[in-house]
C-alpha cells in the first residue's frame, strides 16, 4: 500500500516559506540557516524552489531519488529540485502545458548545476529506447561544449558561465525527447582580452593549450606554454579540481556525439588559436609627417602565423590595423589610427571573433540537437541566467545593467504568472478574489525599457548621435529626461533630494530596483553599447579563406556593405529579451531560486550577510509576500480530509460522505474561525498558516494518542499471537513427545516381544530337534538292526547255498568219479596197457612244439631285451636257460660280423666302460661316440704334414686339447698327439712341437669323477720329462685320450700299466711346486664348459657345472 505523505512531516523548520510565521527576513534567513545546517538545501516558496549551494557532492541525487520522487504530487515528499522537475514534466506530458523552468541566482549559486540537475532528472524519467537516447545523449552533451567556451573560472565560481542560456527542449505528445533549441545571451566576450585579477580566461583556451596533441598544437601553431600569450592570464592558469586536458578530451568527444565534423572541430580550433594569436600582436607608434602617431605591427611573427592560420594575406590585415576607412555620403576616407586605436581595434576583433564564433557553435549545436518531426511539440524551456548581480561600491557598469534589466523583466513575469495563476485557481475554485497588495515592478522595466525615454533608447539615442558622444553626456541625458522617475536617482539630476547623498557618486546613477537599489557607474557605456568593429577589419576577416572565419564576418562581403550602424548591445539585447519574455508567457512557469551559502565556495559555512543580500536582490520576501497575497495555503479536500480526519470522531476513522462535507464537519468540529479559510471546489483555503499549524499541532498529538492506541492493541494483538502461537506450539511438542514416548515403549515391548519369541522357538525346535534326532536314531537302529538280520538271513542262506553247492559239487564229483569209475571199468577192456603215456608224451610234444614257435618273435639284436612269457608253470627253468642262450647265441653271431678295427674300436670301448663305467660322470655321453682317434686328420690336413712327418711312429689320436696354465688357470689351445711310445704337445698354429714325453716317464693320469674333460698328465719324479713338471690338460675326448694312454700301458709289455686316478682332488706337480685341483659342482650359471679359476698358490678350482 502506497503511504500518503506531506511535505509537512518530518519537517526540518519549514519546508515551504509560505508557511513561514512570522514572515520577516530575520526569519527567513533563520529557516534557510535551520535547513542548510541539517542538509536541507532546497526549500520551497509555494511552486517556487529555493536552491542552497552545498559546495559538496549529496547523496541526493541518485536513481532512488529519481525513483522516490517519480510521479509524486509536489508537496508530497520534503522539497527538493526532483519534485520541481517531475510536476513540471508530468504537466507537460499529461496536461500539455508547455513549461519553462527560470533558474536565477547568483554567480556561483548553482544555477548551472541546478538545470544540469532538472535535464538529467527529465532524461531518467522520460521513455527510453535508442533514438530517444540519442536525442537525451546530445542535448545532454551540448552542456561540455558550451561551458568549454562560455565557462571561465572567477574568483566567484571556478566554473562561471559567462553567458545567459536559455534551452527549450522538446517532447513528442508520449515525453520522449526529440530534440531542443539553444539561445545564448550576453557572453561575457570582454573576458577575452583581459581577465580580473585570480581570474581566468575561457576554459577552451587553457584545455587546448593542455590537452591537445602535439600535432595538433603544431598545426595551429601553438605552443603549450600559457605564459607566451598575453590573452591568458597567468595567475590562475591552474584551478585546484581542474583537469583542464581531461576536460580537453571530453570536449572533443561531447562535439562528437552533438554531431561536429572532424573538419568543423579543426576549424573551430584553429579561431581559438587565432584568437590568441590576435593577442600576440603589438604595436608601435611611427611619427608621420602630420604631427600624428601612425601605429606599426611590432613583431610581424605572430600576426604571420595567423595569417597563414586564417587564409589572410598578411599586408590586408596588417593595413586594417594602421588605417581606418570612414565612409560617409559616398565618400570613403582613410585615417591612420594610432598604437591605442590599434589596441582597440586589434581587441575589439578578438572579443567579436570570439563571441561569434561562441555564438556559431550555439547555432551549430542547435543545427544537431533540433526536433526532426514537424509535430507540434511540448516544450520545457530551462533558463540559466545570473540573478541580480550587484557589485559593492557602485562598481556596476553596462553588464549588471542589462541583467538586472533581465531580472526586472523576469520578476515582472513571475509576478504576472503569479498572480494571473493565483487568480485563476480562485476563479477555477469558486473563492472570491480579493485584491492582493503588491509591488508591481512594472513602472521599473518602463524605465529602462520605454522606446521613447527609457534608459536605453537613450544610450542608444546617445551612441547614434553625431559630434562628441562620451558617457558623461550620456548621464546628463539621464539626469534631464528620467529625473522625475521614482526610481532613479542620481546627483546632477534636477530632484534637488539628491544633491547632497554622499552615497552617490557624480558619474553614478542608481535605480531602485524591485529588489533593492543598484549604484551604477556610466563609464564604458557607450562604448559597450557600440560595441564597434572597425569594417576595415571585418572586411579583412572575410577575405580570409578559412570558410568558417568567413562564415562569421558577413558584414564583411563588400558586395554588401551596409552603411547602417549594426544594432547597439543594449537594443539586441532588449530585442532578445523581448523574445524570450514573450516565449516565457506562453509557458507555465517553475522558479528555482539558487543562493550561494558563502564567498569561499567551502561546504558547511553559512555567511548570514551574504545570503541576506542574495534573499533580498533575488526579492525573495516579495515572493513569499505575493505568494501569500490571498490564501497561504491551500488543500485537496481529500488530502486534508486524509490528514486531519483524527481530529473529529464524525470523520476517524473514516469518512463515509463526499470528501467537501467531511472537510466542512472536521474544520467545524475543530471550531476554526469561519474567516481562516474558505471552500473551493476541490480544495480548501487556508488563509493563515498559523491556523495550519495549529491544525497539525492537533494532529500530532492525536497521532500520538492513536499511536498509543495502536501500539496497545498491537502489543495485545502481539500477546496474543504469540501466546497463541506457545500453544499451538505446546501441542505440537507434546504431540511430538507421545509419540516418541509411545514409539519407544513400542520398541521395548517389540525387542522384548522378540526375545520371548526367539526364546519359545528355540524351546521349540530343540524339543522338535530332539524328536527328530530320536526318531532319526531310532530309523538308524531299526536299518542297523534290519541289516544285522537281513546279513545274518543271507549268511546263513549263503552258507546253506554254499552247503548245497558243495553237495551238489561232491555229488558231481562223485558222480564224475563214478561214472568214471563205471566207463573205466567199461573201457578198461577195450584200451592197452601202455596208451595213456602215449597221450601223455604226444600231449608234451605237441605243448613243446607250440612253446618253440612262440619264441621265433624275437630278433636277433644283442640290444633286444624281450621274451616271450613262459607259457607253462613247468617251463620256468627251461625258459631262463633258453633265454640265456639264446642271448649268447644272437651275440656270438652278432661278434662274427666285425672286422679286425671295429673290433679294435670296441675292445677300446669296453676298456672305457672297465675303467670309467660308474666312476665318471663323463663316461655315458661318451659311450655313443665312436673313438675316431685322428681328429686332426693329421695325415691328408697339409698344415700338419710337418708335425706329421716330424712323428717317428703311428699317431694313435690327435686332438686339440686345452693347457692349463696354472697362473691363471686359463687354457691356451695345443695339440695333443698319441703314438705308442711318446705323446707329443705342438703349437696350435705353427704344428711346433712344444713338449714330447716317452710314455714311460708317465707315471699316473687323474680325472675327476665328474663331467668335465679335465685330466691330469703326472710324471715319474726323476724321469726326465718331469723337470717341466705335470701336464694339466683338458680335452673333449678326455674319456677316448685316456682309454687309449691305459690300452698303450697294458698291451706294451716293456712298461708298467698306467694308474689311473678317478677322485675330485689331486695335485698336479708344476715345475717345484704342488698345486692343489678340485673340482666343485657349480651352478648352472658357469655355462656348459668346466672352468677352471686359480684361488690361490696352492689351489686351483673347477667347477663344473651340475648335470
Ligand atoms: N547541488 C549541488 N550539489 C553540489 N555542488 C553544487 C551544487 N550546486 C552547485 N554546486 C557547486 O557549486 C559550483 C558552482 O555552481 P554553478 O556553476 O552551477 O554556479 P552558477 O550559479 O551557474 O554560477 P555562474 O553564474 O557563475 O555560472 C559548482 O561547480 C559546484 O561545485
Ligand atoms: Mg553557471
Amino acid at each position: 500500500m502506497e503511504v500518503k505523505t506531506s511535505l509537512l512531516d518530518n519537517m526540518i523548520g519549514v519546508g515551504d516559506m509560505v508557511l513561514l510565521e512570522p514572515l520577516n527576513e530575520d526569519s527567513f534567513i533563520m529557516n534557510l540557516r535551520n535547513r542548510f545546517d541539517h542538509n536541507e538545501i532546497y526549500t520551497y516558496i509555494g511552486s517556487v524552489v529555493i536552491s542552497m549551494n552545498p559546495y559538496r557532492s549529496l547523496p541526493i541525487y541518485t536513481p532512488q531519488k529519481v525513483e522516490e520522487y517519480r510521479n509524486r504530487n509536489f508537496y508530497e515528499l520534503s522539497p527538493h529540485i526532483y519534485a520541481l522537475a517531475d510536476e513540471a514534466y508530468r504537466s507537460l506530458r499529461d496536461q500539455d502545458k508547455d513549461q519553462c523552468i527560470l533558474i536565477t541566482g547568483e554567480s556561483g549559486a548553482g544555477k548551472t548545476e541546478a538545470s544540469k540537475l532538472v535535464m538529467s532528472y527529465v532524461a531518467a524519467v522520460c521513455g527510453k529506447g535508442q533514438e530517444v537516447n540519442k536525442v537525451k545523449e546530445q542535448l545532454l552533451q551540448s552542456n561540455p561544449v558550451l561551458e568549454a567556451f562560455g565557462n571561465a573560472k572567477t574568483m566567484r565560481n571556478d566554473n562561471s558561465s559567462r553567458f545567459g542560456k536559455y534551452m527549450d527542449i522538446e517532447f513528442d505528445f508520449k515525453g520522449d525527447p526529440l530534440g531542443g533549441v539553444i539561445s545564448n545571451y550576453l557572453l561575457e566576450k570582454s573576458r577575452v582580452c583581459k581577465q580580473p585579477r585570480g581570474e581566468r580566461n575561457f576554459h577552451i583556451f587553457y584545455q587546448l593549450l593542455s590537452g591537445a596533441s602535439d600535432d595538433t598544437l603544431m598545426k595551429l601553431k601553438l605552443d603549450r606554454d600559457f605564459s607566451k600569450y598575453n590573452y591568458l592570464s597567468l595567475d590562475s592558469a591552474n584551478v585546484n579540481g581542474l583537469d583542464d586536458a581531461a576536460s580537453f578530451r571530453t570536449v572533443r568527444n561531447a562535439m562528437q556525439i552533438v554531431g561536429f565534423m572532424e573538419a568543423e572541430v579543426q576549424s573551430v580550433l584553429e579561431l581559438v588559436a587565432a584568437v590568441l594569436k590576435l593577442g600576440n600582436i603589438e604595436f608601435k607608434p611611427e611619427s608621420r609627417v602630420n604631427g600624428f602617431d601612425e601605429s606599426r605591427v611590432k613583431d610581424k611573427n605572430d600576426l604571420k602565423e595567423m595569417c597563414e592560420l586564417l587564409g589572410i594575406e598578411q599586408s590586408v590585415l596588417e593595413r586594417a590595423f594602421s588605417y581606418r576607412t570612414v565612409e560617409a555620403k559616398m565618400e570613403k576616407m582613410s585615417t591612420t589610427l594610432n598604437v591605442a586605436q590599434a589596441y582597440y581595434a586589434r581587441d575589439a576583433l578578438a572579443k567579436n571573433l570570439y563571441s561569434r564564433l561562441f555564438s556559431w557553435l550555439v547555432t551549430r549545436i542547435n543545427e544537431s540537437i533540433k526536433a526532426q518531426a514537424k509535430t507540434r511539440h511540448k516544450v520545457m524551456g530551462v533558463l540559466d541566467i545570473y540573478g541580480f548581480e550587484i557589485f559593492e561600491e557602485g562598481d556596476n557598469s553596462f553588464e549588471q545593467f542589462i541583467i538586472n534589466y533581465c531580472n526586472e523583466k523576469l520578476q515582472q513575469i513571475f509576478i504576472e504568472l503569479t498572480l494571473r495563476e493565483e487568480q485563476e485557481e480562485y476563479i477555477r475554485e469558486d473563492i472570491e478574489w480579493t485584491n492582493i497588495e503588491y509591488f508591481n515592478n512594472a513602472v521599473i522595466c518602463d524605465l529602462i525599457e520605454n522606446n521613447q525615454n527609457g534608459i536605453l533608447a537613450m544610450l542608444d539615442e546617445e551612441c547614434l548621435r553625431p559630434g562628441t558622444v562620451t558617457d558623461d553626456t550620456f548621464l546628463d541625458k539621464l539626469n534631464t529626461i528620467c529625473a522625475e522617475h521614482q526610481h532613479f536617482e542620481s546627483r546632477l539630476n534636477k530632484n534637488s533630494k539628491f544633491l547632497t547623498d554622499h552615497s552617490l557618486p557624480h558619474s553614478c546613477f542608481r535605480i531602485q530596483h524591485y529588489a533593492g537599489k543598484v549604484l551604477y557607474r556610466v563609464e564604458g557605456f557607450v562604448d559597450k553599447n557600440n560595441d564597434l568593429l572597425y569594417r576595415d577589419l571585418s572586411q579583412a576577416m572575410y577575405k580570409a579563406t578559412h570558410s568558417l572565419m568567413r562564415q562569421l564576418f558577413p558584414e564583411g562581403n563588400p558586395a554588401k556593405v551596409n552603411l547602417k550602424r549594426p544594432p547597439t548591445a543594449g537594443f539586441q539585447f532588449k530585442a532578445s529579451v523581448g523574445v524570450l519574455m514573450k516565449n516565457l508567457q506562453t509557458k507555465n512557469p517553475n522558479y528555482i531560486r539558487c543562493i550561494k551559502p558563502n564567498d569561499k565556495k567551502v561546504a558547511h559555512i553559512f555567511t548570514d550577510s551574504l545570503v541576506c543580500h542574495q534573499v533580498r536582490y533575488l526579492g525573495l520576501v516579495e515572493n513569499v509576500r505575493v505568494r501569500r497575497a490571498g490564501y497561504a495555503f491551500r488543500q485537496p479536500y481529500e488530502s486534508c480530509l486524509e490528514r486531519y480526519k483524527m481530529l473529529c470522531k464524525k470523520t476517524w476513522p473514516q469518512w463515509r460522505g463526499p470528501a467537501r462535507d467531511g472537510v466542512e464537519v472536521l474544520l467545524t468540529d475543530c471550531s476554526v474561525p469561519t474567516e481562516e479559510f474558505a471552500y473551493g471546489r476541490s480544495k480548501i483555503f487556508i488563509r493563515n498558516p498559523r491556523t495550519l499549524f495549529t491544525l497539525e499541532e492537533r494532529r500530532r498529538a492525536c497521532l500520538e494518542d492513536l499511536a498509543t492506541l495502536i501500539q496497545k492493541i498491537y502489543r495485545g494483538w502481539k500477546s496474543r499471537t504469540h501466546f497463541l502461537l506457545l500453544k499451538k506450539s505446546q501441542v505440537v511438542v507434546a504431540a511430538w513427545y507421545r509419540r516418541y514416548a509411545q514409539q519407544n515403549k513400542y520398541q521395548k515391548i517389540k525387542s522384548a516381544t522378540l526375545v520371548m519369541q526367539s526364546f519359545i522357538r528355540g524351546w521349540k525346535a530343540r524339543n522338535i530337534l530332539r524328536q527328530l534326532k530320536y526318531e532319526k536314531r531310532c530309523k538308524e537302529a531299526v536299518t542297523t538292526i534290519a541289516a544285522y538280520w537281513h546279513g545274518t538271513q543271507a549268511r546263513r542262506e549263503l552258507r546253506r547255498l554254499k552247503e548245497e553247492a558243495r553237495r551238489k559239487h561232491a555229488v558231481a564229483v562223485i558222480w564224475a568219479y563214478w561214472l568214471g569209475l563205471q566207463v573205466r571199468r567199461e573201457y578198461r577192456k577195450f584200451f592197452r596197457a601202455n596208451a595213456g603215456k602215449k597221450i601223455y608224451d604226444f600231449t608234451i610234444q605237441r605243448i613243446m612244439q607250440k612253446y618253440f614257435l612262440g619264441l621265433k618273435t624275437t630278433t636277433m639284436s644283442p640290444m633286444d631285451n624281450t621274451w616271450p612269457a613262459k607259457p607253462y608253470g613247468f617251463l620256468e627253468g627251461a625258459h631262463t636257460q633258453l633265454r640265456r642262450i639264446f642271448h649268447l647265441w644272437r651275440c656270438k653271431k652278432y661278434r662274427g660280423q666285425f672286422t679286425e678295427e671295429k673290433k679294435a674300436v670296441y675292445e677300446e670301448k669296453l676298456e672305457a666302460s672297465e675303467i670309467f663305467k660308474d666312476k665318471k660322470a663323463l663316461y655315458p655321453s661318451s659311450v655313443s661316440q665312436p673313438f675316431k682317434g685322428d681328429y686332426l686328420e693329421i695325415q691328408k690336413n697339409p698344415k700338419y704334414q710337418k708335425l706329421n712327418s716330424a712323428m717317428e711312429e703311428k699317431v694313435l689320436l690327435a686332438d686339440l686339447v686345452n693347457k692349463i696354465n696354472r697362473a691363471n688357470g686359463k687354457g691356451s689351445p695345443r695339440l695333443f698327439l698319441l703314438t705308442k711310445s711318446n705323446f707329443v704337445l705342438a703349437d696350435q698354429k705353427t704344428g711346433q712341437v712344444k713338449a714330447s714325453v716317452p710314455l714311460p716317464d708317465l707315471a699316473s693320469v687323474s680325472v675327476s669323477t665328474q663331467s668335465d674333460g679335465f685330466f691330469a698328465l703326472k710324471l715319474k719324479e726323476g724321469s726326465a720329462s718331469a723337470s717341466k713338471g705335470d701336464f694339466l690338460l683338458s680335452s673333449e675326448h678326455l674319456i677316448e685320450i685316456i682309454t687309449k694312454l691305459h690300452r698303450i700301458g697294458t698291451t706294451a709289455a716293456d712298461r708298467d700299466q698306467i694308474n689311473i686316478d678317478i677322485s675330485d682332488e689331486f695335485l698336479v706337480q708344476f715345475k717345484q711346486d704342488k698345486v692343489c685341483v678340485k673340482f666343485i659342482q657349480g651352478g648352472p650359471k658357469n655355462g656348459n664348459s668346466a672352468a677352471c679359476k686359480r684361488k690361490n698358490n696352492r689351489l686351483l678350482e673347477v667347477s663344473v657345472p651340475s648335470p
